[in-house]
């Protein structure tokens, strides 16, 4: 198999504008509205509870399914972590290229499916700001992040009921989390995986890149939140504004 066809697939599935379609199917240009955002949160501000909520598992899902697929046909050898520690002590420690070749095409696929939401060729290369599919691909990608990055959005919101502050912490949280985890992942030698050289670097770049970019998105809210002007969450009604 070609593994360019991944992240082509990715890119392809992730400009599938799903907010813009269900804003569209009520009659509203998601895009004179609210945020003037195509993402979910918007959807759900504008259109309504139901419609943002679908809005935010499509858009997770077009993260989700390229990802996983990627993962399932360029596998890492050795996803057992007895056998990956074989590989490491077969390769001196450092992941055999095969290894790393196939951590490459995943972390591409999941920044193609982002970089697809986020610029998305169907709607002027206008986008989201990414981070339903952000979450997709990361779930796919490094379930156990998911559920800390879970946890660090849902408090951050319930405090300050800012979505967009949700988003940026979380962001700038993953390539810290996925930092701390290479450090806490020790080999049976006692050494963590980041002392000793063999800590998932494509996974890293991508975490780092994924955050930059949805800070970078979230530019128009940063704005706002230093001006006060950005609206808080409210799990209430519609409102076409
Ligand atoms: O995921 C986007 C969210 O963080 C902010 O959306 O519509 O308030 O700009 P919005």
């Amino acid at each position: 198999m070609q593994l360019w066809l991944c992240p082509l697939v990715a890119f392809l599935m992730g400009s599938i504008p799903f907010g813009y379609f269900i804003a569209k199917s009520k009659g509203i240009d998601i895009r004179d509205h609210g945020s003037g955002n195509i993402g979910a949160t918007n959807v759900f501000r504008v259109i309504g509870k139901k419609q943002g909520l679908i809005c935010l598992f499509l858009d997770a899902l077009k993260g989700f399914i390229p990802v996983i697929l990627a993962v399932n046909l360029v596998p890492v050898l050795g996803r057992d972590p007895a056998i990956q520690f074989e590989l490491l002590d077969a390769f001196q420690m450092m992941p055999p290229p095969e290894q790393f070749t196939a951590q490459l095409v995943h972390v591409i696929t999941a920044l193609a499916a982002v970089l697809g939401h986020n610029y998305s060729p169907w709607i002027g290369f206008k986008g989201g700001k990414g981070i339903a599919t952000s979450a997709g691909v990361i779930i796919a990608l490094m379930p156990a992040a998911i559920v800390l990055l879970l946890i660090i959005f849902l408090v951050t919101l319930l405090i300050s009921r800012y979505v967009a502050l949700a988003s940026i912490v979380s962001a700038i949280s993953l390539p810290i989390l996925t930092h701390l985890g290479a450090r806490f992942h020790k080999t049976p030698d006692g050494i963590s995986l980041w002392e000793a050289g063999t800590w998932n670097k494509p996974l890293f770049f991508f975490s780092l890149i994924i955050g930059i970019l949805a800070v970078w998105k979230h530019r128009t809210n940063i704005g706002r939140l230093m001006s006060g002007t950005e609206s808080r969450f409210v799990w209430g009604k519609k409102k076409h504004t």
